[in-house]
């Protein structure tokens, strides 16, 4: 294995999800700068003290995550905000984080990448946030019982796959948004859609689900944002030459 720049890397990356990589205030590409040799690039879903311990011990060298840090503006470097961030300096780690432009990104969204693992078709997007179309939507060629895509999704997508079965038992429409999507869900409901795909619940949707008669799968905010992960990675790994690592470091949520 060989040695790419730092600089390379990161034009790749930046260039990768130009489309929307101004939105977030600007706070999404490389968060915090560290050595310029990169030997070994580390992935995960969630930046985490955890994660770092993992990354010093394995030798990363330049880490991309889908949750990173500079999501709010920063008064202090104290506290928890230090212990994210002192050990990463240390040791010169990259740090390079991609929330909204990956959500949103046509071929490397978690929701495109879930679409495809489920096998629909005419995959596009829909909704409106801010102007952007966000929503993830694809159709099965043939009406798939509710009941065999539930065990479908248990056993090749989420271990911790939680249900509202509030719609049809045969689904052919499917709308998708990972993470935290149930607050989409008015949005979601523009289109006809027989199955709703989301990361988390919440208690608060509960009566209007059933009232609108949707299904949804919520299949953990952390087993909704591994895929697009996965896809990064396998693009580095076509383009360059270095070491790579998916950190597996689950939350159950
Ligand atoms: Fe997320």
């Amino acid at each position: 294995m060989g040695v790419t720049l730092r600089d390379e890397l990161v034009l790749f990356l930046n260039n990768i999800f130009s489309n929307h990589l101004g939105i977030e205030g600007g706070s999404n590409g490389l968060q915090v700068e560290g050595k310029e040799k990169i030997r070994k690039m580390g992935f995960a879903v969630d930046y985490s003290p955890d994660l770092l311990n993992l990354a010093v011990k394995e030798n990363v060298d330049f880490l991309f995550v889908h949750h990173g840090i500079f999501k709010k503006p920063i008064n202090s470097i104290s506290g928890y905000f230090y212990h994210l961030i002192r050990d990463l300096i240390k040791n010169e780690i990259n740090l390079y984080g991609m929330h909204l432009p990956l959500d949103l990104h046509p071929v490397h969204s978690h929701g495109v990448k879930i679409a495809e693992k489920l096998g629909l078709k005419n995959i596009e997007f829909y909704g409106n946030m801010e102007g952007i179309k966000f929503i993830v939507y694809g159709e099965f060629e043939r009406e798939k019982n509710i009941q065999e895509l539930i065990k479908y999704v248990n056993e090749n997508i989420s271990d911790t796959l939680y249900t509202h079965l509030f719609g049809k038992k045969e689904i052919k429409k499917v709308a998708i948004i990972s993470g935290s999507g149930i607050s989409y869900v008015r949005n979601v409901l523009e289109r006809d859609v027989d199955l709703f795909i989301t990361g988390e619940t919440s208690h608060s949707y509960y009566h209007l689900l059933k009232f609108h008669m949707l299904n949804v799968f919520y299949l953990g905010h952390y087993n909704s944002e591994k895929w697009g992960i996965f896809s990064i990675k396998d693009e580095v790994e076509k383009n360059f030459d270095i070491e790579t690592e998916f950190f597996d470091i689950p939350t159950g949520l």
